[in-house]
């Protein structure tokens, strides 16, 4: 894939942003904790002020791929101010005509890069439990499950699980 692009998103791609995430949250709703009703609701600002570096995080890389331009696949790398030492990954998301072509791979090889440019010693996230397509890409990828088990959103059947990969060897 030679034209597959990964960059990082700017206030400035706010819209780009928010399309992407609104398909993602319409296309996955048992992946996020968030919801497409929520998030469709967001004004320009609230969209803008997600992708301010100097926003809510220690630090934040937002990531988009795109391929010939067009995006097809979105996902956070967070660190939080609680915590400088372990990073986290959200909104994982790959469009379903884009998959199975190592699109995800490619953006989390881009947030563990950056963990561990951090000095930070864990990464982490959550999955559904069900989800057997991230799970085997986060297994693939040194990620293993902590134990720690909640549901997806108040009052949902669906569980997710915390997985980690230490990064203090990764150096
Ligand atoms: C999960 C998701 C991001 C994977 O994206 P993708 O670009 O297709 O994944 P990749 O092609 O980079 O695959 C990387 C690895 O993930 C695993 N994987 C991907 N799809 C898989 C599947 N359907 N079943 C099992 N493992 C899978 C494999 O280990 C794969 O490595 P391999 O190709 O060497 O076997 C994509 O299916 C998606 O967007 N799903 C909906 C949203 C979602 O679930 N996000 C995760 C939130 S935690």
């Amino acid at each position: 894939m030679s034209e597959l692009k990964i960059r990082i998103l700017t206030p400035a791609d706010w819209l780009t942003y928010k399309s992407v995430r609104l398909a993602s949250l319409k296309d996955a709703p048992d992946s996020f904790g968030s919801t497409y009703e929520r998030e469709s609701a967001f004004s320009q600002s609230e969209w803008e002020s997600r992708l301010d570096p100097t926003g809510r995080a220690k630090a934040a890389l937002p990531l988009i791929a795109e391929f010939t331009k067009n995006p097809i696949g979105i996902a956070w790398g967070l660190v939080h101010d609680t915590d400088s030492k372990v990073a986290h990954v959200y909104q994982m998301w790959v469009s379903p005509d884009a998959r199975g072509k190592g699109i995800a791979k490619a953006l989390l090889d881009r947030i563990i890069a950056w963990a561990i440019a951090r000095n930070c010693d864990f990464i982490e996230l959550s999955v559904t439990t069900t989800n057997d397509a991230a799970v085997g890409l986060y297994q693939n990828s040194g990620f293993l499950a902590s134990g720690q088990v909640e549901e997806l959103r108040e009052g949902s059947t669906l569980m997710t699980k915390m997985m980690v990969k230490d990064l203090r060897n990764a150096a």
